[in-house]
């Protein structure tokens, strides 16, 4: 219930307020000058003001002043004799939120209560908003406060300058097209094309000619020439995602773009220059893949000029309760709801889980409870989360919300290591007579017993 404090020196006028705005469901406080009224407004009491302008022991104006500077999120509405507008004028640029004229016509007067809560509610919910969103580490929508992000962060605005190439590092979900993108944003390059390409999403038959274009009959369909992305994208930035998916003979083709500034078109006979920032993105380890004869090290080391990993989200924990707080507000926005608390439990479950989607996995959790709830705050129940037994991991355990894809690879993970962990038990910790069962390099088996923790 909120409360009104009315400040009114004549009796049967302050009953009378009393009576009417009681019977709406607010609480009253009623001071009988300007003095008892500024000690009330002291005392944290009220969530709206009105006042009188002429009262004994200091007037409307100084009630007003008070509590503008006790609270400014408190609304004033000042109350005035007919024909005064002038003094009303006065008190709307002090700060008043709005006045009304003697005798009052209450009808307007709850009205104009009303707007005043729900206007003083909203002000309320931007500054939260805001404070929400000022985690932003500088960059627009990219949220955090872990050493880890703020270095991150700070790595991305000073590449985004050079026309350096960028190599994002990362799991599934930690936001390296998010980067990617703030990358080219705060490049030179923004007015030109960002154009992304995820080299895992095309049939390999077919990605030759999506990067590099053809000409007119290059092959049986090739009815018009096309533009492959590396033109789409000149003088902009061209986002490789999933490199380490991409065939060694296309790798070759890459390299030689990267290095020259020329690209061939599928049937083409002249090469054609593109002036193209490049940034690239893997989920895979590049260096194993390198070590598999799978990627080519020299495309490696041309890529790998300004390598940023982004850790995910379970090596920095810090960053949990700020980004749960951004995707609420941005939810709320979007589905036009009120903003909302979440419990400490509830919080500490967000902090305690394994989020193996990273932060897509939690956004898309918060972005269900705010279906969900139905209350003004998130409780452990909305999550519908629970926290997984470790150690019988098995792949009916796979959270079903990501792409087919990420569960994909969570699938090959678990029974991957699964595996590994059985073939180091069944040779006693022999690692090179593992990897022989495994017909895996050593090198690759080393690789996989630290991606999945099986060291002891
Ligand atoms: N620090 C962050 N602040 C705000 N939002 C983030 C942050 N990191 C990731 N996100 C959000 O998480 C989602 C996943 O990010 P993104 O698609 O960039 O990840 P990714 O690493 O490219 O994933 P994948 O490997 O699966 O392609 C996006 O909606 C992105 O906006
Ligand atoms: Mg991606």
């Amino acid at each position: 219930m909120e409360t009104i404090l009315v400040v009114e020196d004549k009796e049967s006028m302050a009953q009378m307020l009393k009576e009417t705005l009681e019977l709406e469901g607010y609480e009253i406080i009623i001071a009988r000058d300007g003095a008892e009224g500024i000690r009330i407004i002291r005392e944290n009491k009220a969530d709206i003001v009105l006042t009188d302008l002429k009262l004994p022991r200091k007037d409307g104006i100084e009630v007003l002043k008070a509590s503008k500077d006790e609270n400014p999120m408190i609304p004033v509405i000042v109350m005035t004799a007919f024909g005064s507008i002038e003094t009303a004028v006065n008190a709307i640029k002090t700060g008043a939120y709005d006045f009304i004229t003697k005798p009052l016509d209450t009808d307007y007067l709850l009205l104009l209560i009303k707007r005043a809560l729900s206007n003083r509610r909203l002000v309320t919910e931007n500054l939260l908003l805001k404070d929400a969103l000022s985690h932003h580490l500088g960059i627009p929508d990219i949220v955090g406060k872990s050493p880890l992000m703020i270095k991150v962060a700070e790595d991305i605005r000073k590449v985004s300058q050079a026309k350096t190439t960028v190599l994002l590092l990362g799991e599934s979900g930690t936001g390296k097209e998010l980067f990617a993108r703030a990358v080219h944003d705060l490049s030179p390059r923004k007015e030109y094309p960002f154009v992304p390409i995820n080299c895992a999403a095309i049939p390999r038959g077919l990605l030759e000619s999506e990067l590099f274009g053809y000409e007119k009959g290059a092959f049986t369909g090739a009815g018009e020439k096309k533009l492959g992305k590396f033109e789409l994208a000149n003088r902009g930035t061209l986002f490789l995602d999933e490199i380490g998916e991409m065939d060694m003979v296309l790798q070759t083709k890459v390299l030689r773009a990267l290095q020259e500034g020329e690209i061939d078109r599928v049937g083409g006979t002249n090469p054609v220059r593109v002036d193209i920032r490049i940034i690239a993105a893997s989920n895979r380890d590049l260096e194993a893949a390198v070590a598999d004869n799978t990627f080519r090290q020299d495309l490696f080391y041309r890529l790998s000029v300004f390598p940023i990993i982004i850790p995910p989200l379970r090596d920095r924990k810090d960053d949990i309760p700020v980004l749960a707080e951004y995707f609420i507000s941005r939810y709320a926005a979007e589905m036009n709801k009120s903003l909302k608390d979440i419990t400490g439990d509830a919080m500490d479950i967000l902090k305690n889980y394994s989020w193996k989607g990273n932060v897509r996995e939690l956004e898309n959790v918060i972005e269900r409870t705010m279906i969900l709830c139905e209350g003004n705050t998130i409780t452990q129940k909305d999550l519908r989360l629970t926290l997984p037994a470790a150690s019988s991991e098995t792949i009916l355990d796979i959270s079903m919300d990501g792409t087919l894809d990420e569960v994909a690879k969570e699938a090959l993970r678990i029974a991957e290591s699964r595996r590994i962990k059985k073939a180091l038990e069944d040779t006693h910790g022999n690692k090179t007579r593992a990897a022989e069962i495994l017909k895996v390099s050593y090198k690759t088996l080393l690789t996989k017993i630290k991606e999945y923790k099986l060291e002891k």
